[in-house]
Parts: structure tokens; C-alpha cells; sequence
């Protein structure tokens, strides 16, 4: 079988490389507009004739066909078996997507009805002052996200989080709560994690020192794929949304482990974030490949990280409430494409996915940008703006707004030794890509979009580097090891030295 280095579409690109001129003297003009969405490219160093190349290595690892593939509701999953259809979870009633020939849109939507029920329910009673989503890993970022990202349209009770299993971080959410008006959405797809189950049986114990056991039905909600441990864990199947496995875990915000999203901020914003990530779905599948964000999006990243050989990539929206945008990415996407054997098993012999890292502008100005300006590797940015401002302060968003451009803009066209005064420390080299995303305002909708053009993308990196996208073994290994300190205790000095404590 032809290796991805072994593509003439490959080699071709090698050779381009070389003909081409620095980023700053290319004077691009790259962009794509749909659905209110702006992708500026050109601080790229890509002509027309490099995404064309590009496009070209796509089409010979078949990429529209495993679009077709995941979409249709094929195991691309190959290691699990599982079918990755996180796109039924924001598709319409009428829509058809099958595992296993069974169409799963009833399903979805009875589904989409008992959150609906459910979170109109707690809002309306107004029992609940506090909600607590107890998961981590995909079962806390992704909703974890949304609702910092819209805490500006929250009208529903607070939403907390806690992921870690360091006591401090359950502790310090209890002690501020009322346990008579606090619900717990123990949210787990394999209802096994030891991080989320320890915190789960803290939170139980808490609320029984003092509320009674028969109460326990109205303040803890599973979210899980695994009913046999929920129901061991002492929560009915009553109190319990399902979920299917053919939902990823960092996949999983539009599944019912969003439940959280819906009771802060509302089912009807729910849906819109379900909405603009369907839409996105939509162009994804559509749009010609020179005109698709994903597509060229992942082709770009592709370039820096295969042809350039960028390490890392930052993102950098320039929104506060997006602020953990980034941190919800690392998982997309390193969990995803951070890899070294192909789908088949066979190694690797080229770079996959990047280290993603980044905050919200204008604070990574003030802790990293100074590496990315004057340091000694290439890191491509990804600026995400919103015209309008969502804070509700224009001269403030004006400031944001130049801020964000202008990094861009001085990354890729530098400063001279002239223009810096004969000062090689104000030297700044240029050339330094980056993609603008400009969307008309932050809102559920277009949060939806964000989201499902990043997922997209990091399926079609997936897909030319021959990856399975969708597992993660490389996070258990750890998780056992862990549990034979714990159960066995230490294994080295080291072990002993640390654990001399407990
Ligand atoms: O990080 C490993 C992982 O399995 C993630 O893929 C998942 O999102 C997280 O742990 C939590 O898993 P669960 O939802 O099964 O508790």
C-alpha cells in the first residue's frame, strides 16, 4: 500500500516548497465567505498553485469518500468498531443517518425532547439555584466551553465544573453550594472514569450529610453510555440519558453530556448551537473543496506541519468568554491526531498532529506572543474575531479588534533592521503565517459553526495522514498504572518519596 511520503502528490509539494517566495513578498489574496463566515488565508505562504497541490494530496488519500464514509455511518472507528456520527446529534428529524441499518434519528430527537423536558422543567420550577457537572475529558470541556463562551445569554441557574480529581477542586465548588438546591450531572460516556466517579461518590456523600436518600432521584442526573455501572452506582435508569457509542467523548457537547448547556443557558440556545454546527455540517459536505474552511484549513495545516515542519499551532480568539476555547481544542485535536501508527497499525514515518495551545487575545500578547514574534519556531496562528461586540462596549471591542489584526498583520510582514533603528533586538524576522476567522458576532449559532469547522478539519488531517481520529489508547496505559500505585503501592524511591505522606 502507497504510504503518504511515497504520493507523487507528496514529492510534488517537497518540490514547490522550493519555488516559492518568502510568506511577506507573496502580497496573497486568499479568501473564502459562507455563511456569514469570513476565512482570510493569505498570511499563508500558499499560492493558488499550492492549494491546488494540496487539494491534489487530498484526492489521492480519497478524502470525499471518507467524508461519505463518516457521514453514512461507516466504522471509520476501526480499532473500536464504532461509527463517529456526532453530526446526527445537530441533524434534522428528517434526516437519515443509520449504524448498523438502523436509522438513529428517532432516537437522536427523543433524546433532544428529553432535554428539552427536562432542563424547561428546572428552569421553570426554579428548585434549582446551582448545577454541577461532574466529568472530564470531553465530558466537562466541551459543554465547559459553551458555557463560558455564552455566559453573556445565561439566564438559568449557575453552572459549575468539576473535572479534577484533586479534593480541591470538588471541595471548593461545595463549600459555596446548598445541597437542597443543587443538581449533579454525573457526566461519564463509560460511567467508568476514576476521576469522575470518585467525585460523583463525594458529591453523594456530601448531599446525604444533609438530605435524605430518597432525594437523591431529584438531585443526581446520569449522562452516560453505560446504564449496568450508573444503575450500580445508585441512579435509576429513570434519571439517567443515554447515550450511544458512536458519539466520540470529545464529541460528545451535542449529545445529552450538553444537558448542562441547556439548563444555564436555555434549550432554545441549545438548539441554535446545534443549529450553526448542522450548518457547518452542510458546507462541509457541500462546498467545493477550494472553497470548504475545513478542507483548507486542515490543507494549511497540513503545509506547516508536514512541509514546514511547525511543531505546535496556536489559537487565538479574541473574545474573553472564548477563553477556553483553546483548552477545548487540545483534546479535539491531540486526542484525535496525536499518533504514530497508521489506521492498519503500521508506523508512521511523518509528522501528525500538532501541539495546540493558546488563550484569548488580547492576554496571550502578554505571555507567549513574544516566542512567536522573536523566537526560534515557526507556530501558525488561528485569530478568531467577532465584528460585533458581545461585552457591550464598542470602543473596548474596537481596541480588541486592531489588537488581533495588527499581531497578525507585524507576524507575517516583520521589521527591518532599518525600520528597527539598527536595533537587532527590535529585528522581527516576518513570515510568520497565520488564518483570520471573522464571524459577525458570538452567539450560539456561530459558536456551533466554530466548533464543527474545527472538528471537521481535524477529520481531514485524520484522514491524509491515515489515522484513526477517533480512539485514544493513548491515555489508558497511565490510567492503570495509576490504579496499581493506588492498589499495590509505590514501585520506585520516587514513588515512595512522594507518597511518604499519605
Ligand atoms: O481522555 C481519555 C478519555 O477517555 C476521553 O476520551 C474522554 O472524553 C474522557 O476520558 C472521559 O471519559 P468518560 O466520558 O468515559 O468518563
Amino acid at each position: 500500500m502507497t504510504t503518504l511520503t511515497q504520493r507523487p502528490e507528496w514529492t510534488d509539494l517537497i518540490k514547490h516548497k522550493e519555488t516559492l517566495p518568502p510568506l511577506k513578498d507573496l502580497h496573497n489574496s486568499h479568501t473564502i465567505s459562507d455563511q456569514g463566515i469570513l476565512l482570510d488565508y493569505s498570511k499563508n505562504a500558499v499560492t493558488k498553485k499550492t492549494i491546488n497541490k494540496l487539494i491534489n494530496l487530498a484526492k489521492a488519500c480519497n478524502l470525499e469518500a471518507w467524508r461519505t464514509k463518516m457521514f453514512s455511518g461507516e466504522k471509520i472507528n476501526n480499532t473500536e468498531s464504532r461509527a463517529v456520527l456526532h453530526t446526527a446529534l445537530r441533524a434534522p428529524k428528517d434526516a437519515d443517518f443509520t449504524v448498523d441499518n438502523e436509522n438513529v434519528m428517532p432516537f437522536v430527537h427523543d433524546t433532544l425532547q428529553r432535554m428539552k423536558d427536562l432542563s424547561e422543567k428546572i428552569r421553570g420550577e426554579g428548585q434549582i439555584t446551582d448545577v454541577v457537572n461532574i466529568g472530564v475529558g470531553g465530558s466537562d470541556l466541551g459543554a465547559h466551553m459553551v458555557c463560558k463562551a455564552l455566559k453573556h445569554l445565561a439566564d438559568g441557574p449557575k453552572a459549575h465544573f468539576v473535572s479534577n480529581i484533586d479534593g480541591a477542586h470538588i471541595n471548593q465548588k461545595l463549600e459555596a453550594l446548598n445541597p437542597k438546591t443543587t443538581l449533579f450531572l454525573i457526566a461519564s460516556k463509560s460511567f467508568t472514569t476514576q476521576e469522575t466517579i470518585s467525585n460523583a461518590h463525594a458529591a453523594r456523600k456530601w448531599f446525604l450529610e444533609t438530605c435524605s436518600e430518597d432525594k437523591i432521584k431529584d438531585h443526581f442526573i446520569a449522562l452516560s453510555c453505560n446504564t449496568k455501572e450508573v444503575i450500580e452506582f445508585g441512579i435509576s435508569e429513570d434519571n439517567m440519558l443515554p447515550f450511544k457509542d458512536w458519539v466520540g467523548g470529545r464529541h460528545s457537547l451535542w449529545s445529552p453530556i450538553g444537558l448542562i448547556i441547556c439548563i444555564h443557558l436555555g434549550f432554545q440556545r441549545f438548539q441554535e448551537l446545534l443549529s450553526g454546527a448542522h450548518a457547518m455540517d452542510q458546507h462541509f459536505q457541500e462546498a467545493p473543496l477550494e472553497k470548504n474552511i475545513p478542507i483548507i484549513l486542515a490543507l494549511i495545516g497540513i503545509w506547516h506541519r508536514n512541509f514546514w515542519n511547525a511543531e505546535s499551532m496556536a489559537i487565538l480568539p479574541y473574545a474573553q468568554n472564548l477563553n477556553r476555547f483553546p483548552a477545548f481544542l487540545q483534546q479535539l485535536d491531540m486526542e484525535s491526531n496525536g499518533k504514530s501508527v497508521t489506521r492498519d497499525g503500521s508506523k508512521i514515518d511523518y509528522n501528525t498532529g500538532p501541539i495546540v495551545f493558546g488563550q484569548a487575545g488580547v492576554n496571550g500578547q502578554h505571555a507567549f506572543y513574544q516566542l512567536i514574534h522573536q523566537g526560534t519556531s515557526l507556530i501558525p496562528s488561528d485569530f478568531i474575531l467577532f465584528k460585533e461586540p458581545y461585552n457591550g462596549c464598542k470602543s473596548a471591542h474596537h481596541k480588541l479588534l486592531a489588537n488581533g489584526l495588527a499581531q497578525a498583520d507585524v507576524l507575517m510582514n516583520g521589521q527591518t533592521l532599518e525600520a528597527a533603528n539598527n536595533d537587532p533586538h527590535r529585528v522581527f524576522e516576518g513570515n510568520i503565517p497565520s488564518n483570520t476567522l471573522v464571524f459577525d458576532a458570538l452567539t450560539p449559532f456561530t459558536l456551533g459553526q466554530l466548533i464543527a469547522i474545527y472538528e471537521h478539519k481535524i477529520f481531514v488531517q485524520g484522514i491524509i495522514w491515515d489515522l484513526n481520529s477517533y480512539d485514544q489508547p493513548g491515555v489508558e496505559l497511565g490510567k492503570s498504572l495509576a490504579n496499581d500505585i493506588l492498589n499495590n503501592g509505590p514501585k520506585t524511591p520516587l514513588h515512595k518519596y512522594a507518597l511518604s505522606k499519605i
